[in-house]
C-alpha cells in the first residue's frame, strides 16, 4: 500500500486527474484548491469546483459529484467524502487510513524523505544576520539571525542544499574614522578585555575628532583611501577588526545554534564590481546610464523607480551597497549555482531590494544568465510593550549578549521554582534551552511582517503559544515513556496498535497528518509562524487526548494504540521545534 506524505497535495493531483477521467470540458483548466479544512468539516476541502463550474455555467454540485465518482477506488476507500453547500468536496480520513499514515511516517528520516520533494535537487543561498563589523550586535540583530536560521532549516528539511552566507558589512567609509581613532587612542588592555567595546569607543572618538570640513576629516579620508589602495598597515588593522568582530558574533551564533558556511562580506566583492558596471552598460539598450556623474538604473515600468534611480556607482567612482549587492547576486548565481536566494533584513531595506531584484532580472536576462528565485524576507521592528523601540532603562540600545543572558537567568528562576529537586547543573542546562528557546520562539511565532513586541512575561509563560509550553509538552511525553519503560522510538510495541477510536485520539491523529501541509505553507511563504501555529495546535490536541484518554492502561492493545499516538506527537513536536532552531529537553 502506498501512503502519500502530503495528503492535501495527493488529493489535489487525484482530483485533477479525475476531471480528465470524468471527461469535463476544459479539464486542464481545473484547479481543485485542496486546503486543510476546519476540523468540523473534515480533514481537507476542495473549493475549486465552484469557480470552475461558474465560469462554464455548470452546476457545481453536479461537477463535484462527477469528480468524486471518477476518483480511484483505493483513494475513495481512505476517506469519508461528502459534497457540501454549493459544491465543496469534504474529505475526512477514515481511522484505518490514519493508522496507515502514522505507521508509514515513523521517524525523522521518514518525515524528511516525505518532505524532500519540495526543493529536491535545488541549491538555496540564505543571507542572514549579516551585521556590520566593529559594532556590537544589539536587539535589532536578533530577528534576522533567528528567522534566517529557521528558514535555512525549513529549506534543508524540504530537500534543498542550503548555503548559509553571513554577508558582513565589513567595508565602507566608517573605516576611515575608525582607523584614525585606532591609531591615536587604542588601548591594548581594553582590546584584550572586550575588543568590540573598545572599537566602538575608538570609532566615537574618531568621529568626534573629525568634524565636517576639518583637516582631521581629510586625514581620516586619507586613511580610508590608503586602506582601499592596499596599504599594508591599514589592511592589517582592518583584518584584525574583522576577526575580533566575527569572534564576538560567533559567541552569539553558538548560543543560537547557527553555523555559517561562508562569511563573504561586502569587502569580498571589492574586485567584482567593475564587471557589474561594464555589463550593465554594454547591453542593448544599456540597463544603466550616467546621471550627474553617477551610474544609475531607472525602471520605467515602476511607479516610483521610474524617477527614483538605483545608484550603482557614486559620482566619485566609489562603489556602494548597491554595487556590492549586484556583484553578490552574480556570484551566488554563478559560483554557487543558486536556484534560490533569500536575503533576510528589516523591512526598511524594501526599496533597495526591490530595485536590486528588478535590476538583476533585466541584467541576467540580457546576458542569458539563469535567473534564480529572488526573495527579500523582511521583518518588523522590535519594540517594548509600550510600542516604542526597545531600550535599556538608561536609554541605551540593548545588547544581544545581555538579552540572551537575561533570558537564561529568568528561565533559571522559573525552573528552580518549579523543580527544586533537580541537580544544579541540570537546572542550568534546562534554563539555557528554555531561556534561549523562549526568545527564538517568541520572535518566530508571529507573522514576521508585524512589529515584534518584546515581553519577557509572555515569552516565558508556561501556557499559550510559547517555547516553555511546547518544550514542556515534549518533556511530558518523554516522562510517559520513562514510566512505560520503553523508548519512544521502540517500534516493537507498535505492531499491536490499532486504529484510533475515541474522539480525542482521532482528533490528535488527524492533526498529526497535517504536519506536511504546515511545512509546505511555512516553506512556500518563508514564514515560520505557520509552523509555530501548527505545533501549538498539535500540543493542544495532545493535551486534550492526554486529559481524556489514559495512556498507560492494562489492556496491551489499547496501550499500544495510545503510545503510538504519543510517539508520533513527540516525533512531530521535536522535529518541528528543531526546524525552528530550538533545543528540546527530555525532562523539565
Ligand atoms: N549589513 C546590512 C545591515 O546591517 C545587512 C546586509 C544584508 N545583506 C545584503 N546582501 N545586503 O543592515
Amino acid at each position: 500500500m502506498h501512503v502519500s506524505f502530503n495528503l492535501a497535495a495527493d488529493l489535489e493531483a487525484a482530483l485533477k486527474a479525475a476531471a480528465v477521467q470524468a471527461g469535463l470540458a476544459e479539464a486542464a483548466a481545473f484547479t481543485p484548491e485542496v486546503r486543510t479544512a476546519e476540523p468540523k468539516h473534515g480533514d481537507f476541502q476542495a473549493n475549486g469546483t465552484l469557480g470552475f463550474a461558474k465560469a462554464r455555467k455548470l452546476n457545481p454540485r453536479a461537477v463535484a459529484e462527477q469528480l468524486v465518482a471518477a476518483l480511484p477506488v483505493s483513494l475513495r476507500s481512505d476517506y469519508e467524502i461528502t459534497i457540501a453547500g454549493p459544491g465543496f468536496i469534504n474529505f475526512t480520513l477514515k481511522p484505518a487510513a490514519l493508522l496507515a499514515w502514522l505507521r508509514t511516517f515513523a521517524t525523522a528520516a521518514q518525515l524528511r524523505a516525505g518532505a524532500a520533494a519540495a526543493h529536491a535537487g535545488q541549491t538555496w543561498v540564505v543571507d542572514y544576520s549579516s551585521p556590520n563589523t566593529a559594532k556590537q550586535m544589539h536587539v535589532g540583530h536578533l530577528r534576522s539571525a533567528v528567522i534566517g536560521e529557521a528558514i535555512c532549516r525549513l529549506l534543508a528539511f524540504t530537500g534543498a542544499r542550503v548555503i548559509r552566507d553571513n554577508h558582513l558589512g565589513d567595508w565602507g567609509t566608517q573605516f576611515g574614522k575608525l582607523i584614525y581613532g585606532y591609531k591615536r587612542w587604542a588601548d591594548p588592555a581594553a582590546i584584550a578585555a572586550d575588543a568590540i567595546e573598545e572599537l566602538e569607543r575608538l570609532y566615537k572618538l574618531g568621529h568626534n575628532a573629525t568634524p565636517d570640513g576639518s583637516p582631521e576629516l581629510e586625514e581620516a579620508r586619507r586613511e580610508l583611501v590608503a586602506l582601499q589602495n592596499g596599504d599594508a598597515e591599514n589592511v592589517a588593522l582592518w583584518k584584525k577588526i574583522s576577526e575580533v568582530s566575527l569572534a564576538a558574533f560567533q559567541q552569539i551564533y553558538d548560543r543560537l545554534g547557527i553555523k555559517f558556511d561562508h562569511h563573504l562580506g561586502e569587502s569580498f566583492y571589492n574586485d567584482k564590481v567593475e564587471r557589474v558596471y561594464r555589463e550593465l552598460k554594454e547591453t542593448t539598450p544599456p540597463i544603466a546610464e550616467i546621471s550627474e556623474g553617477a551610474l544609475v538604473v531607472f525602471h520605467p515600468e515602476h511607479p516610483r523607480f521610474k524617477t527614483q534611480p538605483f545608484l550603482v556607482r557614486k559620482a566619485d567612482g566609489a562603489s556602494n551597497y548597491a554595487s556590492t549587492d549586484l556583484a553578490t547576486a552574480l556570484y551566488r548565481a554563478e559560483h554557487f549555482k543558486a536556484d534560490g536566494i533569500v536575503v533576510v533584513t528589516d523591512f526598511r531595506q524594501g526599496d533597495h531590494f526591490e530595485q536590486l531584484f528588478l535590476t538583476v532580472r533585466k541584467w541576467f536576462a540580457a546576458k542569458s544568465y539563469r535567473v534564480p528565485e529572488l526573495h527579500h524576507v523582511t521583518f518588523g521592528a522590535v519594540t517594548g510593550e509600550d510600542g516604542k523601540a526597545l531600550k535599556t532603562r538608561s536609554g541605551d540600545v540593548i545588547r544581544l549578549k545581555a538579552l540572551l543572558d537575561e533570558a537564561v537567568d529568568r528561565a533559571f528562576a522559573i525552573v528552580a521554582e518549579k523543580n527544586p529537586d533537580l541537580p544544579e547543573a541540570e537546572r542550568r542546562e534546562i534554563a539555557r534551552s528554555v531561556g534561549i528557546g523562549a526568545v527564538q520562539y517568541a520572535d518566530l511565532a508571529q507573522n514576521r511582517s508585524s512589529n515584534y513586541v518584546f515581553s519577557w512575561d509572555k515569552m516565558l509563560a508556561l501556557d499559550g503559544n510559547t517555547a516553555p509550553y511546547l518544550l514542556y509538552a515534549v518533556a511530558r511525553i518523554h516522562s510517559i515513556f520513562r514510566k512505560a519503560g520503553i523508548a519512544p522510538t521502540d517500534a516493537a510495541g507498535e505492531a499491536l496498535a490499532t486504529a484510533p477510536e475515541t474522539p480525542t485520539e482521532i482528533m490528535l491523529a488527524r492533526r498529526l497528518t497535517k504536519f506536511p501541509d504546515a511545512l509546505r505553507l511555512a516553506g512556500e511563504t518563508l514564514r515560520p509562524h505557520f509552523l509555530c501555529l501548527y505545533l501549538f495546535e498539535l500540543a493542544g490536541d495532545y493535551s486534550s487526548f492526554n486529559n481524556a484518554d489514559k495512556v498507560l492502561v492494562e489492556d496491551a492493545v489499547l496501550r499500544a494504540r495510545r503510545l503510538l499516538l504519543c510517539a508520533r506527537t513527540l516525533l512531530t513536536l521535536e522535529t518541528g521545534l528543531h526546524l525552528l532552531g530550538l533545543r528540546t529537553l527530555t525532562r523539565m
